[in-house]
């Protein structure tokens, strides 16, 4: 195992080149620096383009709903002119059920242009099913990787149902303990295979969400009159961020602050087999939001597309136990059953909203579609099997892996700022780190490194001195 696993990582950079048609090398300024927009435009497909590519493959359009009794609920708990209008893009109305249909749409539309027999992703979320149903419509082969069971054959009811819904879109799933195998079975198959790597990371996939914040600046303007205070994006990997944050920036509503927002699953480790069963979220967790937003270029393709700090104004985080009430709330407010992901950046819009004067708009960018596994009554159901205590209180006592506290009221639903500034220090240290030993950052890096983490270069610069001051 050791030497093929050595024999096939030793050749990964060819296999993926082949397997994404793009020669990422020509983007690369220095050891720190690249040409970020380069590589996003490299595709060569416009923003209209790639709505005519969604729509004939039966993507996006999905409806922009105003959610007046949720609002009139939190208004009851704001103080007097607050309370935000909350508005959300039904999302679970795309054919796989999430706004990763978006993302899937470009990546088979351009293995299909360029010839490829098949896609394979890796992916134990919706990415797999939305990747399983376009390859479907395109007539495509489809391998899904997933990492799905804990050492004990446990699996996360979420990611099971997962992978029954990608065999009935006729995809062949691979299921993996969790471990560090993901990456290497990936690059196997596509050697094996000679199929395309429909990575989450790419440009193709990325490209493919800038429509989703296109049609809220414009649902918005229509609805409104104006594009939206705020819009609230539910992140992990960090493509949803990055996506609609560029969308919104192209649809010209350069005013709208962008709030990302995770569940706190902080002292949970994702790669370890007793945690990967004690955790209700699957995704839209601070488990991948921070190491993610910290450091993107721990991805499958050379340089992740997702670049979330980029963009970011505010990124809040809520607890398991708070987003099980929102989304209760919503079922019997709204008559809109969804799932967890979407609900996560609701139950952070609650706060916002109670930030915000009467007159201010939110839009909560998705929702996802609910099933057998992914319901929260299952959810909650598997958890007290892993031994969490489920009980309802004060939601500040969750503890991650050990107590889901639900909420009893509105009132007592409070997302908490995380630090950006720490995380831009954080992405810096770990772009030094990537450099080769002793590389000293020039002034083209300390510009780049000021885009990427949307800040100045005096505030880079004053990072990199601190750096250097702690390891003198
Ligand atoms: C429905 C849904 N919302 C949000 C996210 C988070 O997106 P990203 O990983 O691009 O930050 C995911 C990703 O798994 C998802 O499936």
């Amino acid at each position: 195992m050791a030497t093929k696993f050595d024999a096939i990582m030793a050749r990964r950079g060819e296999i993926m080149r082949r397997a994404l048609g793009m020669d990422y090398g020509e983007f690369e300024l220095s050891p720190i620096a690249f040409d970020y927009e380069a590589m996003m435009a490299d595709h060569g497909y416009s923003l209209d383009d790639i709505v005519a590519i969604q729509t004939k493959a039966g993507v996006g359009h999905t409806p922009l709903l105003e959610l007046k009794n949720f609002t009139d609920l939190v208004r009851s708990t704001c103080e007097p002119g607050r309370g935000a209008r909350i508005f959300v893009k039904d999302e679970a109305a795309n054919l796989a059920g999430a706004f990763k249909d978006r993302r899937a749409s470009v990546s088979i539309h351009v293995a299909k242009e360029k010839g490829y027999e098949g896609v394979i992703a890796a992916t134990s979320g919706n990415y797999g099913a939305a990747v399983a149903s376009q390859a479907a419509r395109a007539c495509l082969k489809c391998i899904i990787v997933q990492e799905c069971y804990d050492s004990h054959k446990v699996g996360q009811p979420e990611i099971v149902e997962k992978a029954r819904v990608c065999e009935a879109y006729g995809a062949e799933v691979v299921q993996l303990t969790v471990g560090p195998e993901l990456f290497f079975h990936m690059v196997e198959l596509l050697d094996q295979t000679g199929y395309f790597a429909a990575s989450l990371y790419s440009s193709f996939g990325v490209s493919g969400i800038e429509t989703l914040g296109l049609e809220v600046s414009q649902e918005m303007r229509a609805l409104t009159g104006a594009d939206p205070t705020a819009c609230v994006i539910t992140h992990a990997g960090g493509g949803n961020t990055t996506g609609t944050a560029r969308g919104l920036k192209r649809a010209g509503a350069t005013g709208t602050k962008i709030v990302a927002a995770s569940v706190d699953l902080s002292g949970l480790h994702m790669a370890s087999d007793n945690d990967f069963n004690r955790k209700s979220f699957t995704t839209g967790h601070t488990g991948f939001g921070v190491p993610f937003a910290t450091w993107p270029d721990r991805a499958d393709v050379p340089r992740n597309a997702a670049r979330p700090l980029r963009y970011m104004d505010r990124y809040l985080t809520v607890t398991q136990g708070e987003v099980f009430y929102v989304t209760e709330a919503l079922v019997k407010l709204e008559g809109l059953e969804r799932g967890p992901a979407g609900n996560t950046a609701m139950t952070a819009a609650v706060s916002l909203a109670r930030e915000l004067p009467r007159e201010a708009t939110i839009v909560v960018q998705e929702t996802e579609y609910t099933g057998a596994g992914k319901h929260h009554w299952a959810q909650l159901n598997f958890a007290r099997q892993m031994g969490v205590e489920v009980r309802a209180g004060d939601p500040r006592d969750n503890q991650p892996g050990t107590v889901i506290v639900i909420p009893e009221r509105l009132e007592q639903i409070q997302a908490s700022d995380f630090d950006i500034a720490h995380m831009r220090r954080s992405y810096v240290r770990n772009a030094v780190k990537a450099a080769p030993a002793g590389y000293v950052p020039t002034t083209d890096d300390i510009a780049f490194l000021a885009a990427d983490t949307n800040s100045t270069p005096a505030a880079v610069e004053a990072m990199l001195a601190e750096l250097a001051a702690k390891e003198a």
